[in-house]
């Protein structure tokens, strides 16, 4: 990365970062994601460039469209209400995008149909009839993460449709014993349907990958790897790589395939088409023409994405662009995952994890996080760990000890002894300034190859020459001594212009210290070339202002503090009825889908192997083909309030349409009512719904 002069333009770069999934808020995960990518992009900008980097929700695909509706709403304003929450955590952390926008939108439906149909056009299409599992319940085919049954290998119960949980063994749904809907509990048939492929096995495609993958210097070198062997062909010369299914069938939340209607592309097709989506909706809106700017020749463009999407980014990609008539992506840079406190996998539920937004409230300083996640990070795709003690060392004793404190040492004599003008530089100081000017076309370098582990050490290096210097010059002796007041002047102004180029240095990790450092020295620091332009004997600086406070070891705790049971993500304005948020409101007709039933609690055993569960055998009116009573099996989870003789004969009200779900133990064939609560609070536990004699068993409740 070099600096634009009349003989390097400026160069012209487009950049995103994955689009998150609409289904959740962002996790630490996706913040380091666009921390890493926004030190990125403003680096360049600092060397003059011109960027545009943008990003947007993922709001296509089943998952969104079955948690949508399990909360009561349309998909669109599942995604949309997730979408409203994104601006607090990118704003909180100076994440600068140009843009955020969604793949559900007007540019994308566009740009991925004109996609599919220029594919099409290079006979890289093909419809095929496929057998698939259908949900006779639900009305829809199944997704393979919503088929469940017994692993066809180890015999472990409810695993899911791709793959074994318990013994690792990777399958398709239609070698699951026993399959089950996930969403409805109910027996999948097998449907024939015909779906849309994308011929990647073509050798056309199969040569531009081997190509555009393999070429020196685009792809990291573990990266290139690894897409090798999925290139590859195999022992008998088949290409290795399968055609890729792009269509689902309805129901799906998605973008209509132009010519199959009642067929969607799946959501990985429309999913990077996002990308330009968003680009799309910025340039019009800034009165551009989003296709002259494609056409740039020399346009540059790189995503910045986890290693778990590796496949999407690297061969689907590229070949829808390049075999659409547009120009594959320059790069794909990839990062590792970010483990919180010790490899601890992260969870979605809150309180494990690193919650980001939680970091914000707790009021902590936002560029802690990008200098230690900048620190941590590399070129490699390498897991990252957020170590609590290991964050708090570094920021304190690095950049508040070493560089923060530079300019606290030095700015107090300037503005009391000296009314706040900078001297001359002696030639001891400029040898420590040539130094760190020197450094300049290293760590642009080290910013550009995103060697950020290596730039922040190179940086504290410089820091420590610069501390030395004030150790060895001791201004707080010199200010003692009539005589020294010159040198004081000199070595106070060298350790200001000092801490100026670090903080040049330093401005893509921490550009709200660097905005406040423009302030207290009335100069402009925005572009890295500003590290040859020093401002001068007799310049006046402001009254120097704390920049940083350091990290407190109670923030830390009350970080990764639990959080109160029931303290959900619940909407602030949602009522909460004993402590938990109120669920959407429902319609009478949602209701009268429940099926609640009276039911006698006939029998009552513990289960062995389990220390939760009661198995209730439950008399709800029913009988079998022989007149017989029927009774049910339902395992409920109360053995931690209950004694089992103690329900013996009681009245209770069951879910007697809740599809039924197999357990290690056997099958639940329903649900009891019971109202739970903290069990540490009174009333909390366990109580289980009881009637007054006088109901009969299999009355329905309403
Ligand atoms: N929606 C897809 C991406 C579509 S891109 C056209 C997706 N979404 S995601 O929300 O699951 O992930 C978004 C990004 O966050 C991905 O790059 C993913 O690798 C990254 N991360 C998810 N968990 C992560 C960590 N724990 N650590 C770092 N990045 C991680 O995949
Ligand atoms: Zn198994």
């Amino acid at each position: 990365m070099t600096a634009p002069t009349p003989a390097a333009p400026r160069r012209q770069i487009f950049v995103t970062t994955a689009l998150p999934y609409a289904n959740g808020t962002f996790h630490i995960g996706h913040i380091m994601e666009y921390i890493q990518a926004d030190i990125w992009v403003r680096a360049h900008r600092m060397c003059g460039h011109a960027v545009n980097f943008v990003g947007a929700d993922d709001a296509h695909g089943a998952p969104i469209m079955i948690a949508a509706e399990k909360m009561g709403k349309t998909p669109e304003q599942f995604v949309a209400d997730i979408a409203a929450g994104r601006k607090q955590y990118l704003d909180g952390f100076h994440i600068e995008f140009d843009n955020w926008h969604s793949t559900h939108s007007a540019e994308n439906t566009a740009l991925a149909q004109e996609i599919y149909l220029d594919l099409k056009k290079a006979g890289l299409i093909e419809r095929r009839t496929i057998e698939q599992f259908f949900d006779p319940a639900k009305g829809m085919f199944l997704p393979d993460r919503f088929i469940k049954g017994e692993c066809p290998n180890c015999h472990a119960r409810d695993q899911y449709g791709d793959n074994c949980e318990a013994c690792a063994a990777v399958y398709a749904p239609t070698d699951l014993i026993n399959p089950y809907s996930a969403l409805s509990g109910a027996k999948p048939e097998l449907r024939q349907s015909e779906h849309c492929f994308f011929r990647l096995s073509d050798p056309r495609c199969v040569a531009f990958l081997e190509q555009w993958t393999q070429e020196e210097g685009r792809l990291q070198s573990d990266v290139a790897n690894k897409v090798r062997e999925w290139i590859a062909p195999d022992e008998n010369g088949k290409p290795r790589m399968g055609d890729w299914d792009i269509s689902r069938d309805a129901p799906y939340f998605g973008i209509e395939i132009p010519d199959a209607p009642g067929k969607y592309f799946y959501v990985w097709l429309d999913a990077p088409v996002g990308y330009l989506a968003s680009l799309k909706n910025l340039l019009t809106r800034r009165g551009q023409d989003f296709d002259a700017y494609m056409a740039q020749p020399d346009l540059e463009q790189y995503h910045f994405i986890g290693k778990d999407i590796i496949t999407f980014h690297t061969l689907f990609w590229p070949a829808m662009l390049k075999f659409s008539g547009r120009k594959a992506p320059d790069n794909i840079f990839v990062h590792g995952f970010l483990t919180v406190n010790n490899g601890q996998k992260m969870s979605k539920s809150r309180g494990t994890g690193l919650d980001p937004l939680k970091y914000l409230q707790l009021g902590m300083n936002a560029e802690w996080l990008r200098y230690y996640l900048a620190a941590k990070l590399s070129a490699r795709n390498e897991d990252v760990d957020f170590a609590a003690e290991d964050f708090m060392q570094r920021v304190n004793s690095d950049l508040i000890g070493k560089y923060v404190n530079i300019a606290s040492r030095a700015a107090g004599f300037i503005h009391k002894r000296f009314d706040g003008r900078l001297g001359e530089i002696a030639p001891d100081g400029d040898q420590l300034l040539d130094l760190l000017r020197a450094a300049r076309q290293t760590l642009v370098g080290l910013y550009a190859e995103r060697e950020f582990g290596k730039l922040v050490r190179e940086i504290m290096a410089l820091a420590d020459r610069v501390n030395e210097y004030v150790d060895q010059n001791k201004p707080w002796e010199l200010a003692r001594q009539d005589n020294m007041q010159a040198r004081l002047h000199d070595v106070c102004s060298t350790c200001i212009e000092a801490f100026r180029i670090l903080t040049i240095y330093l401005g893509p990790i921490l550009p709200r210290v660097a905005k406040a450092v423009e302030d207290f020295l009335h100069t402009s620091l925005g572009r890295f070339d500003a590290v040859d332009q020093p401002l001068g004997k007799g310049a006046r600086i402001g009254q120097y202002q704390h920049l940083m406070q350091r990290v407190e070891t109670a923030q830390l705790d009350k970080l990764f503090e639990a959080p109160a049971p029931n303290q959900t993500a619940a909407p602030a304005n949602a009522a909460a009825l004993c402590g938990e948020a109120l669920a959407p409101t429902i319609g009478v007709d949602d209701f009268a889908k429940i099926d609640l039933r009276i039911a006698r609690i006939v029998d009552c055993q513990r289960v062995e192997g389990s220390a939760k569960l009661l198995r209730l055998s439950l008399d709800a009116g029913e009988t079998d083909a022989s007149g017989a009573p029927r009774l049910r099996n339902v395992f409920s989870g109360i053995a931690s309030a209950y004694q089992p003789e103690a329900l013996k004969g009681k009245l209770t009200v069951l879910v007697a349409n809740l599809a039924p779900r197999k357990m290690k133990f056997g099958v639940s064939e329903g649900m009891v009512l019971a109202a739970s609560g903290d069990d540490k609070t009174e009333g909390g536990g366990i109580h289980i719904l009881e009637l007054g004699a006088g109901a009969k068993a299999g009355m329905r409740v309403r």
